[in-house]
């Protein structure tokens, strides 16, 4: 395609993908459109480890690992009291209180820029206000201390990871946190926890320093034509919405990771949302991978070992069969103490 020899239309037939009729005039476009679904699921293909299914080969996997990657969702934080996205009682199944026709509307940037007040309606929930951290944010810490955790892609936007001293060098917060917040107007950055109390009150936090230049302008001019705009001033969270670009360093450390990881553990998601939900079939095939969650994944995919259940469960009983059963515990007994605003420092 790059030296104009082949057209995506005809790569399509070399991919042995037949069209219906109505379809054989497609635009170059539509068949590139096309020919990515197909290459895309090629790629996820991936064929299950011999020898490699049952917890007892998880741990043995761990005891020998020295770069365990591990991936993150939502369900890590709900045993803290924060609902995750795609359950029965998670935060989309509120659709329609905010009369929306599409739940990731909630975190769409058009929707914020148009009202501002839908995301802070509902973003109380998820605030990481005094929780702690979950057994599951204990285990990767306690990965970490092992020294054996390469990286975690967490898709959590709690900061939660922070609390449980994940150090930042190796997290990669793939969707943004509330730990720091920008103006929409001046793009005066701050810490996202100065917002809390406003979000809890259910206002919306607005910048200092805009109001301050608006009032400033008001007094001398009554010129206050560019302030009328519906996010004027008003503070966002430093989160990913969808139509925003994702954080920097995820291409550059996903490509570096790929080489060094030698076991995937995926933990509490639905694996529904990409780029984070493509991280599995971007790992080398020989590099066995495990899905530890409540449900099996929201997307075909081949996996070495799920172990389906409650994480914080799942995770107790990995420590046991590694033999790592009281450093997790006492972690675990850390998390129930720190308050999440502070950083633990053991
Ligand atoms: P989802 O809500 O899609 O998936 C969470 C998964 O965790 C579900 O499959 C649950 O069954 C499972 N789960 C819940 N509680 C659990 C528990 N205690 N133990 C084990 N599993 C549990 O959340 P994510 O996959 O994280 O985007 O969603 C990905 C992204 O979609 C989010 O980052 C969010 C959303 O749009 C942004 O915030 C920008």
């Amino acid at each position: 395609m790059i030296d104009e020899s082949h057209s995506p239309y005809n790569l399509l037939s070399t991919f042995g993908i037949r069209l219906l009729d109505d379809l054989s005039a497609l635009d170059d476009s539509n068949a590139l459109a096309i020919l990515q679904i197909y290459i895309v699921r090629e790629f996820r293909k991936r064929t299950r480890l011999p020898n490699f299914s049952t917890i007892v080969d998880v741990a043995e996997a761990l005891k020998s690992a020295s770069n365990v990657l591990v991936i993150t969702g939502a369900g890590i934080s709900t045993s803290l009291g924060i609902p995750d996205f795609r359950s029965a009682d998670g935060i989309y199944a509120r659709l329609e209180s905010y009369n929306l026709s599409d739940p990731q509307e909630m975190f769409d940037i058009e929707v914020f820029k148009s009202d501002p007040s839908i995301f802070y309606d509902f973003s109380k929930e998820l605030l990481p206000v005094e929780r702690g951290y979950s057994p599951t944010h204990a285990f990767i810490r306690l990965l970490q201390d092992k020294g054996i955790l390469l990286r975690q892609y967490t898709q959590n936007i709690d900061d939660i990871e922070s609390s449980a001293g994940i150090e930042e060098a190796r997290l990669i917060q793939c969707h943004g946190s509330f730990k720091t917040a920008s103006c929409m107007s001046c793009r005066d950055r701050v810490r996202g926890s100065t917002l809390f109390k406003d979000i809890q009150e259910g206002k919306i936090p607005r910048c200092a320093k805009c109001l301050a230049r608006q009032s400033t302008r008001q007094t001398s001019s009554n010129d206050d034509d560019d302030d009328d705009d519906a996010v004027f001033g008003v503070m966002k969270p430093d989160i990913t919405f969808f139509g925003e670009q994702l954080e920097t360093r995820f291409k550059e450390q996903v490509l570096l990771d790929r080489s060094a990881a030698d076991l995937v553990l995926c933990i509490g998601t639905s694996l529904r949302v990409a780029p984070v939900s493509d991280l599995p079939a971007l790992m080398p095939p020989a590099v066995p991978q495990v899905f530890l969650s409540r449900e099996a994944a929201g997307r075909e995919y081949v996996f070495d070992c799920e172990l389906l259940g409650a994480c914080d469960d799942t995770v107790r009983q990995l420590a046991r069969h590694v033999g790592w059963q009281e450093e997790f515990e006492r972690l675990v007994e850390l998390g129930k103490r720190t308050k999440t605003v502070e950083k633990m420092n053991t």
